[in-house]
């Protein structure tokens, strides 16, 4: 039997730097699927909260704020209030905050309703880090990117480098550390491995393997 579906749902959740967003990238190109790098959502929500100099624990300015913010996707673009988003969410500045900024219940219950909706009609490949548990409990394939935490720093120092963004090696991976430490105890919705998903250590794999394995997971579900 041939599974043809057109909400088809990957769901790639892991910590930060594991080659989530390149791999799920990639991915989306090869299926002909809809990417939604997730991330980038908090990310431009925590950008224009610092650009309205808004107190990151205030919660009722940051939901005045959301209810006067539009956030879309169109064609895997991320566009905020109209503008396309860029490299402006990945400063350091939003990096030290955004995962407080998305520890707020209405911040994500904000983004899970805009993830679910995008979701409902289009089969797509959402990388972040409840996706498998929140987001999309009954996703049809469930991925869990790990890797060694130098690793992570040293991929997303070269990925800077290349942007001409100014870190260092030992600023990067303590702001991995942080925010993993965030991600993973914040009470809602924590980054943490749905029992069903499948972990990927992606530590000695190329991001072509990585790619790959996934791939072959997709064509023998479809194929069942
Ligand atoms: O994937 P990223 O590093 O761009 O994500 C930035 C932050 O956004 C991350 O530290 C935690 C938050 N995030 C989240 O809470 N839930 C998601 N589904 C995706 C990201």
């Amino acid at each position: 039997m041939m599974i043809n579906k057109n909400n088809f749902i990957i769901a790639i959740d892991g910590p930060a730097g594991a080659g989530k967003s390149t791999v799920a990238k990639k991915l989306a190109e090869n299926l002909n699927f809809l990417y939604i790098d997730t991330g980038a959502m908090y990310r431009a929500i925590t950008y224009k909260i610092n650009k309205e100099k808004i107190d990151i624990n205030d919660k009722s300015a940051i939901k005045n704020m959301l209810t006067k913010t539009r956030l879309i996707y169109e064609n895997s673009t991320l566009y905020l209030d109209g503008n396309p988003v860029g490299d402006e969410i990945r400063s350091n500045e939003v990096n030290s905050k955004v995962s407080t900024v998305s520890s707020n219940k209405y911040v994500r219950t904000s983004m899970t309703d805009l993830q679910r909706c995008i979701g409902q009609t289009t089969s797509c490949i959402l990388d972040g880090r409840d996706i498998g548990t929140v987001v999309f409990p009954n996703a049809d394939i469930k991925i869990f990117l790990v890797a060694d935490v130098s690793m992570r720093a040293q991929r997303r120092y070269k990925e800077n480098l290349e942007k001409g963004m100014d870190t260092t090696f030992s600023e990067i991976k303590k702001s991995i550390v942080e925010r993993d430490c965030i991600d993973s105890k914040r009470e809602i919705a924590p980054l943490s491995k749905a029992n069903d998903a499948i972990v990927i250590d992606t530590s000695s794999l190329s991001i072509d393997d990585v790619v790959s394995k996934i791939t072959n997971i997709y064509l023998e579900k479809i194929n069942v």
